[in-house]
């Protein structure tokens, strides 16, 4: 079990954060497709998808990532279509695509 596995649930409650404002002015400079190495619940992915932005994300936490595919599944299906969320490490991994952004963790 991953450390974030046992916090996931109240993830979402401590980070409601304006930082998203942040991210979302680094994609209109930078565009998308962007990437969240670390997306945990989705808080991000689902804020540059509901802008309009193709992005994808990973995570180690199981529970993290649980919670973000219920969160997109939830979405209209413009919005869902346009993230991607598999499990992942940022030690090492391959998504096979390009991102024009990147945030990690
Ligand atoms: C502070 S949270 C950030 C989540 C998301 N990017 C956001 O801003 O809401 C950090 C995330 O990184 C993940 N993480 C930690 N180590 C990782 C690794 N080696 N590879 C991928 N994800 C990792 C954790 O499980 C957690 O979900």
């Amino acid at each position: 079990m991953q450390s974030y596995d046992i916090y996931a649930p109240w993830y979402d409650i401590q980070n409601d954060m304006e930082d998203v404002e942040f991210y979302l002015e680094m994609l209109s400079t930078y565009g998308g497709p962007a990437l969240d190495a670390g997306c945990g619940t989705g808080r991000l992915l689902l804020a540059f998808a509901r802008e309009g932005f193709e992005c994808a994300g990973f995570d180690t936490s199981q529970e993290m990532l649980r919670i973000a595919r219920s969160k997109i599944e939830a979405e209209q299906p413009d919005v869902s279509e346009r993230i991607e969320v598999s499990y992942g490490d940022m030690r090492e991994f391959q998504l096979g695509r390009k991102f024009r952004t990147a945030l990690f963790g």
